[in-house]
């Protein structure tokens, strides 16, 4: 594995689709420092929140954990004013705003002690703040226990759930209406937290997978924190997530699908970059598509299904949330597209139905994927091989090499070959790596 392989996809595997955790992939544990607490002992957290960049704090009395791995820090240095107005030393609850119709909300994250809410953006206590919870959400409350977004589409509405007992109180954010809820089949949650559209209530070292409307619990809870949300020595599956340097940047493929998924493909592992949100974190491939054992070659995405390119392989899978192994697949890439030998990158452009298949170094194909039987339509030389991957969206066509990109307007531009386009560093922005 290349370096950057393994910084990616140090990391965690939590939610596969039937709940099931995914193996451990990195050895390096917290724990150590005597005079900190260790969240390897079995912690019970008062609350769990991400920021607005997508960073995770686990809260514990007067610490806090950065991410999924790491030693605590005083949680007054990153949140400052936290206990200078209170001497509490702990927070009660904690979530981060999801508040698309008041962008001056948005992102902000809500610590919650006693009767008193604070909210702060970029780490600042914002004005006004701390403020009377009654204030700021009638109807909620005091002394909570946990508390967690909601969104629109998980939830009816933009919402927060607050946890307070076996009480749920559900509060829309637009109308600041509280509908109360007894969830007496859940354990008392003292943190609650979503995380990849999942959501997680902990209750001492363990936690519970629940429903946000019902509250339903499927599947086999409560499980120990200890295996996926952080690392720990003799416990299996947990690990961390570093985030690889742009300049270390090496791509197998990427695509974006009609749903407007972004998967980025590297070694055995791949990364999510729309779900930025919650962080980024990597998957081993076959945890999503099972059958590609090997890694890729070449991805690309037309009419709702995923094309997998490995070798002289084609793998095609249906679904959105499951993705689905298309009868009678693996086919050969000859028996599906009409081509031979192996492939490089592949894309096709959004509402096209041409996929470009970048061969041999510097020679892009063309097919029709409206075609039966498929056959190359075009065969053009590039101006610059090879290539890693591409990617075709607004701003045209992106196709990466090492850690440079080089982007074409279109196709057609890129087909005329003459013009070889000025190498560009990746970036964060584009696909998520470290600046
Ligand atoms: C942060 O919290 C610790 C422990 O509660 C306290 O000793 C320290 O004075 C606090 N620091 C600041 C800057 O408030
Ligand atoms: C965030 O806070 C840092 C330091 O407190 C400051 O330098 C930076 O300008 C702030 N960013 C924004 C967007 O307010
Ligand atoms: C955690 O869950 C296990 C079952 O998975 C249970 O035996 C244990 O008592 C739980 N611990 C706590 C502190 O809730
Ligand atoms: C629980 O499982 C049932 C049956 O498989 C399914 O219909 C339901 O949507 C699941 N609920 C959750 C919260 O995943």
């Amino acid at each position: 594995m290349d370096l950057f392989t393994k910084t990616l996809f140090l990391c965690l595997a939590l939610t596969l689709a039937n709940g099931a955790p995914a193996p451990a992939q990195d050895a390096a544990v917290d724990g150590g420092d005597a005079s900190l607490p260790d969240r390897c002992a079995g912690i019970e957290f008062d609350a769990i929140t991400p920021d607005e960049k997508g960073n995770t704090f686990f809260f514990k009395g007067a610490h806090l954990w950065k991410g999924f791995a790491g030693p605590a820090v005083l949680s007054n240095e990153s949140f400052k004013e936290l206990d200078d107005i209170h001497h509490i030393g702990h927070v009660d609850a904690a979530f981060r705003m999801h508040n698309k119709d008041n962008l001056d909300d948005h992102d902000h994250i809500y610590f919650f002690l006693d009767d008193k809410v604070f909210s702060y953006y970029n780490h600042t206590l914002e004005d006004g703040y701390p403020k009377g919870i009654q204030d700021d959400f009638p109807g909620v409350p005091t002394h909570l226990d946990a508390a967690v977004e909601c969104p629109q589409g998980e939830c009816m509405t933009d919402s927060v759930l607050f946890f307070k007992g076996n009480d749920v109180h559900v509060y829309d954010i637009s109308t600041k209406a509280v509908k109360t809820k007894q969830w007496s089949h859940l354990p008392v949650c003292t943190a609650a937290f979503r995380w990849l559209e999942h959501y997680y209530c902990f209750h001492g070292n363990n936690f519970t997978r629940f429903h946000p409307v019902s509250g339903e619990v499927n599947g086999t809870y409560p499980k120990d924190a200890r295996n996926y949300f952080m690392r720990c020595p003799n416990f299996g599956h947990g690990a961390g997530h570093k985030v690889p340097k742009c300049s270390e940047t090496k791509l197998d493929a990427i695509t974006t699908d009609d749903a407007g998924k972004t998967y980025l493909f590297s070694g055995p592992n791949y990364m999510r970059l729309d779900t930025r949100r919650d962080g980024l974190h990597g998957f081993q491939i076959t945890r999503t598509w099972k059958e590609v054992t090997q890694g890729v070659d070449a991805v690309f995405s037309y009419d709702n299904k995923i094309y997998l390119i490995k070798g002289d392989q084609i793998y095609i899978y249906k679904g959105a949330a499951h993705y689905t192994l298309i009868e009678g697949y693996p086919k050969t890439l000859k028996e599906e597209l009409g081509i031979e030998g192996t492939v490089d990158a592949a894309f096709v452009c959004p509402n096209e139905h041409i996929v470009h298949i970048i061969q041999d170094g510097n020679r892009m194909r063309d097919v029709d994927l409206t075609a039966t039987p498929r056959v190359i339509n075009r065969d053009v030389p590039l101006p610059i091989s090879p290539i890693d991957a591409a990617l075709c969206g607004a701003d045209g066509i992106n196709l990466f090499k090492g850690s440079e990109y080089y982007n074409y307007e279109s196709a057609m531009i890129l087909a005329m070959g003459r013009i070889r386009a000025i190498p560009k560093p990746v970036t964060s922005a584009m696909i998520g790596c470290e600046d």
